[in-house]
């Protein structure tokens, strides 16, 4: 089911616009228009066919039962160069469930178990503003080696015709496994703040325990 924003939403995201405006810091995603840093596919890209296209990730379609998690909405803009926001992108997102387990063959995470009513993958279009909104679940860190655990996070790859394709993944402020992931680190420090992302609490009109981050894109 597609979420599409109230104005209490908009309004969340407009002070979240504002919050970031006010300069770089860590978790505020707000580096003022600089190329986001380019992250790895990864080896979970999605290989299924997806039932349910949309951007709400917390609901399949045909399930009665929500997915299980803390439901997180994330709001942004895409934007090219001179900061100048981008109509009709493509934003695709892929993660891991709350268990930190993926939909996908080759997660041998057995020790997560599936969530059948969780989406894994959403889709969206960026609107004349070049805004974008997803609704999902905060996925949970998983083993990506017997001594690497790899911070929650989530896969983002945005298509637009005159733009290279941009892949890339957001983070979570205060991760604890954050600092030492081994793909986190190959972007350069000064860029890393532009891929993390803090959460806040929800608009009026959102879950109450629900929890909205900032996450903007800049080809
Ligand atoms: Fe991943």
């Amino acid at each position: 089911m597609k979420w599409r924003p109230t104005r209490a939403a908009i309004a969340a995201a407009a002070a979240l616009l504002v919050l970031s405006a006010t300069g770089p810091a860590w978790g505020e995603n707000a580096t003022a228009c600089q190329p986001t840093p380019p992250q790895t596919e990864g080896p979970f890209y999605p290989v299924h066919q997806q039932d349910d296209k949309d951007n709400d990730l917390t609901l399949v379609k045909g399930h009665a039962k929500p997915a299980t998690g803390q439901v997180i909405y994330i709001v942004g803009e895409v934007r090219g160069p001179q900061c100048r926001p981008i109509a009709g992108v493509l934003v695709e997102i892929w993660q891991a469930a709350a268990s930190g387990r993926y939909r996908h063959p080759d997660d041998r995470n057995m020790s997560a178990s599936h969530d059948p009513d969780f989406q894994h993958w959403g889709v969206t279009v960026t609107d004349q503003e070049g805004r974008y909104q997803f609704k999902t679940v905060k996925p949970s860190p998983y083993p990506a080696s017997f001594f690497w655990t790899r911070p929650s996070h989530i896969h983002f790859k945005v298509y637009r015709k005159g733009f290279p394709t941009l892949t890339t993944q957001m983070y979570f402020a205060g991760d604890p496994y954050l600092e030492k992931d081994l793909i986190f680190r190959r972007i350069p420090e000064p860029a890393r703040p532009q891929v993390v992302v803090q959460l806040k609490p929800p608009a009026r009109d959102m879950e109450p325990d629900a929890k909205v981050c900032r996450f903007d894109i800049t080809f």
